[in-house]
């Protein structure tokens, strides 16, 4: 099911929120609407919002708006995942290139969404072969075709191993609060008929420790240069625990999820969320009032804990060179 749509000079968005439940579409008219619909997670997933913040861009030119203000507004929608600067710079290139030619600009939005696809085809394929007899998958938080253009990082390479009759069952973790496992990532499996359970986050120990696990898999947000990625809060207890148990950890992620500008993960924005998103649940709360909450949406998983990086170019390991991006 597409999920980001350009029709008729509107952008249109599955709003994510809803899901499971109800498969409800959104519009974007202006800058400003793409702007929340990212911000208010109505579109997730590091690929998915430079995706989103392109085809922001190409309403901006439409409507003979101020170019570099939309940027801005873009780009500080969501602070983490380097995919939206990305994809905003490419965006002032094409801009710069063609004098803000609104038709151009949709053009660009256009190819930078089907070539995230392609890329997401590529690395599925390339991960898949890493696996020579069926496996057991664990993946945290979503990094499917909702979180992208189409098709996934990680849930691509699941895609694949799948298509090649190379994987037993995937074990996605809930992913407390936002529940993007448990809510999306389950969808996406069931969508396709893969084999698949939902874990609460804290029991991926109790499933390595017993041998059920073959192999992790996530996607990232942001990597450095020294190999440091940003990935949902969560993700680095997952690597601590596969180095423990010796399971293989893998990042799978276009290059538009690098940032070589960082030599380590140290100078990664991390995001910090609502109080609510924890502390209530369908509108109850199950945190007493007076209790302060710290809500971080990403970690930062060293380097060093990732066994490879699968990428559109091939499995990569770091440290990774400036110009390669
Ligand atoms: O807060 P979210 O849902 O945008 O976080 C998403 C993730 O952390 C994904 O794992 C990451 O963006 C990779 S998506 C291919």
């Amino acid at each position: 099911m597409e999920h980001i749509l350009w029709k008729n000079n509107e952008l249109i968005l599955l709003d994510q929120r809803r899901l499971p439940e109800k498969k409800e579409f959104i519009s974007c008219r202006t800058p400003e609407e793409t702007a929340s619909a990212i911000r208010d997670m109505v579109v997730r997933g590091a690929p998915a919002i430079g995706i989103t913040a392109a085809y922001g861009l190409a309403l901006s030119a439409m409507l003979n708006r101020e170019f570099d203000r939309d940027c801005r507004l873009l780009l500080d929608s969501r602070p983490t995942a380097v995919n939206l600067r990305w994809a905003v710079e490419r965006m002032r290139k094409c801009h710069g290139k063609t004098g803000g030619n609104a038709a151009a600009l949709a053009a660009e939005a256009l190819k930078i969404h089907m070539e995230d696809i392609e890329m997401n085809r590529q690395m599925g394929d390339l991960g898949a072969a890493l696996f020579q007899k069926p496996v057991t998958i664990l993946t945290h938080c979503n990094a499917g075709a909702l979180a992208t253009g189409g098709y996934g990082t990680a849930l691509g390479v699941i895609r694949s191993l799948y298509r090649q009759r190379k994987l037993k069952e995937v074990f996605a973790d809930e992913t407390r609060p936002y529940l993007q496992g448990a809510r999306l990532t389950a969808f996406e499996l069931a969508e396709a008929g893969i084999p698949h359970r939902v874990i609460t986050d804290n029991s991926a120990g109790y499933f390595m420790a017993k041998g059920e696990i073959d192999a992790v898999i996530t996607g990232a947000d942001r990597i450095a240069a020294n190999g440091d990625t940003a990935n949902k809060i969560g993700t680095m207890v997952v690597a601590v625990l596969a180095r423990y148990f010796k399971i293989p950890f893998y990042i799978a992620a276009p290059m538009s999820s690098f940032d070589l500008s960082l030599k380590s993960g140290a100078g990664i924005p991390i995001e910090e969320r609502s109080r609510d998103e924890v502390a209530f649940i369908n509108g109850k709360p199950i945190v007493p009032a007076a209790s302060p909450v710290s809500h971080i949406g990403f970690d930062v998983t060293p380097g060093h804990l990732v066994t490879g990086f699968i990428t559109n170019r091939g499995i990569l390991h770091p440290p990774f060179h400036p110009d390669f991006g």
